[in-house]
């Protein structure tokens, strides 16, 4: 059995769809949802889904001993970001190498670093006048959005797009990939690759 976590932020529709993938895996377990923002829809998304779910501090991040021995002792064995804005600390990254991935809403190394989330990544690729942008699935090392890249795909930029319409069309490529590449990974790592 191999265990999961999905660390998020925000709205959770990314964190919904990989618990129903994983749902119909029985070599598979997301154990628990951690979120650092109190209220996050997330939150309602995992009690919907009865999935576990705890919400930490800026505090508790900052000092990350205590977190990395709580996912230590619950078996966690692959940690996913999942609309997660802080930066990992490297305790954390260093107990889980090739282990930790995350999904950004551009094609990297273009569109990415601190302060590039959600719809400022859109509206800095509209303001770019590109035809094209996509998703980014990567390892997670302790700096924002630069870790090994695993896999991208892409999606036209339409002359009529807002920010939202374009976030709708990379949401799509986000579910369509993200749940299979997590699995085509963890069972990577388990195989030692
Ligand atoms: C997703 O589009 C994800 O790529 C992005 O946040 C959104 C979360 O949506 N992540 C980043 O911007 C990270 N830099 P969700 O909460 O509905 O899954």
């Amino acid at each position: 059995m191999k265990n999961l976590v999905i660390f998020a932020s925000g709205s959770g529709s990314n964190a919904e769809n990989i618990i129903r993938y994983f749902a119909t895996k029985p070599d598979f377990c997301v154990k628990k949802i951690y979120c650092n923002v109190p209220g996050a829809y997330v939150l309602e998304r995992a009690r919907q889904l009865q999935v576990p779910a705890c919400v930490f501090t800026r505090e508790e991040f900052r000092n990350p001993d205590k977190l990395l021995r709580r996912l230590q002792d619950e078996g966690t064995d692959f940690i996913v970001l999942a609309g997660f804005l802080w930066l990992v600390p490297p305790c954390i990254t260093a107990a889980y190498p090739n282990r930790i991935v995350n999904i950004h809403p551009a094609l990297l190394p273009a569109y990415g670093g601190k302060g590039m989330y959600e719809h400022h990544v859109h509206e800095a690729v509209l303001a770019a006048g590109e035809q094209q942008s996509g998703i980014t699935i990567h390892y997670v090392n302790d700096r924002y959005d630069s870790g090994d890249i695993i896999f991208q795909a892409t999606c036209p930029v339409l002359p009529d797009d807002t920010p939202d319409t374009l976030a709708a069309r990379v949401h799509e490529l986000e579910y369509q990939h993200f749940p299979r590449v997590i699995e085509e990974t963890v069972l990577k790592s388990a195989n030692g690759e």
